[in-house]
């Protein structure tokens, strides 16, 4: 079997930063309130040209740049989104155009908030069959199209963004991809959803969110993820270099790490600057945390994530 490892990482945000103060001079809220609810402080929006297919490409060409792949080297582009620019073609394929590939294949996977780690388990999956050798996996969402900015409530969570990696085969024993481990419950899909399609604007189509039991299922179930993934290895919180978690919430990070006993400093937050970008979050994270040099080879890094479906998950790698 052919084992992946991560070989290239890539963000793109949008040009327009939303600080809490600018969404409370428009709404019933406030920093401080924003802040200790959540740890958010501002989050990008996606304004003029910029949409899912341009930030996914923007990122993709980063990640493709740090991995020294050129994107005619590329066998597959798998795209985690809940918010494409249009109901088909995929992101994928326009992504793939974009890049100037004329081989190769690529769809877009939907788990909402989980969808890097649904993307990157099949990417791998993939890998490990020999299907393809090398694959741009990428988040990218464009949320701000599917907030109602009348609801303080959720509007005041998420931002817009990108994340990308590139994974190829070839890794040697005890490094790349470690392991995947999903997992969904569909009884619990109407905590949180969004009804139609983008693009497709009939009836009310913002985001609805129960939020006290959504925070209630992520301790529990990231919790149960997380002790899976360590134990099936052999391991515990104290092999872990760095989480990089799904931006959510920074309650519900700040409680992965104390259940991993992981100091402050080995966790990659993003919240506060970029809020909850959905499947983007956590390539967003890695790409900053690697870039700024705090992530390095050899290391372990545990992700972990949840949204709606509910869906959630892990990926163990060691870079
Ligand atoms: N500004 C000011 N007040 C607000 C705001 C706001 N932006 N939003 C809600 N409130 C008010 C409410 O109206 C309510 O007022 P009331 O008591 O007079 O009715 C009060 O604040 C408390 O509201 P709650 O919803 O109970 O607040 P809670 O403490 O649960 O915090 C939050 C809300 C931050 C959404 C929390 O439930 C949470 O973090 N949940 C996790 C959900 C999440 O992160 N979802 C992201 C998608 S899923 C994922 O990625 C994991």
């Amino acid at each position: 079997a052919f084992r992946s490892r991560l070989t290239g990482v890539g963000g793109a945000l949008p040009q327009q930063v939303v600080t809490n103060n600018d969404l409370a001079e428009r709404l019933d809220t406030s920093d401080e309130w924003i802040r200790t609810r959540t740890g958010i402080g501002q989050r990008h929006i996606a304004s003029g040209d910029e949409n899912a297919v341009s930030l996914a490409t923007e990122a993709a060409q980063a990640a493709l740049g740090h991995a020294a792949v050129e994107a005619s080297d590329i066998d597959a582009i798998i795209v985690a989104t809940s918010t494409p620019d249009q109901v088909f073609p995929s992101v994928a394929v326009r992504v793939q155009a974009a890049l100037g590939m004329e081989r190769g294949f690529g769809f877009d996977v939907s788990a909402a908030c989980s969808g890097f780690i649904y993307a990157i388990a099949t990417a791998d999956a993939m890998i490990r069959s020999g299907q393809a050798k090398r694959i741009i996996v990428i988040g990218v969402e464009v949320f701000s199209r599917l907030l109602d900015w009348t609801d303080r409530s959720t509007c005041v969570l998420f931002g817009d963004g990108a994340g990308a990696v590139v994974l190829e085969a070839g890794a040697r024993d005890g490094e790349g991809i470690l392991s995947t481990h999903l997992h969904a419950d569909g009884r619990l899909g109407d905590l949180l959803y969004v009804n139609g399609a983008v693009g497709c604007a009939t009836g009310d189509v913002a985001l609805k969110m129960n939020g006290r039991e959504v925070f209630r299922h992520a301790i529990v179930h990231l919790a149960a993820a997380v002790d899976e993934a360590l134990e099936e290895q052999g391991l515990n919180g104290n092999d872990v270099q760095w989480l990089v978690p799904h931006q959510a919430n920074l309650r519900i990070i700040d409680g992965m790490a104390k259940r991993l006993a992981l100091p402050p400093e080995r966790v990659v937050v993003t919240v506060d600057r970029h809020a909850n970008t959905s499947a983007a979050s956590i390539p967003l994270a890695l790409n900053e945390a690697v870039k700024d040099g705090r992530i390095k080879e050899n290391d372990l890094i545990l992700m972990e994530a949840l949204g709606g479906g509910l869906t959630w998950g892990s990926a163990l790698i060691r870079l």
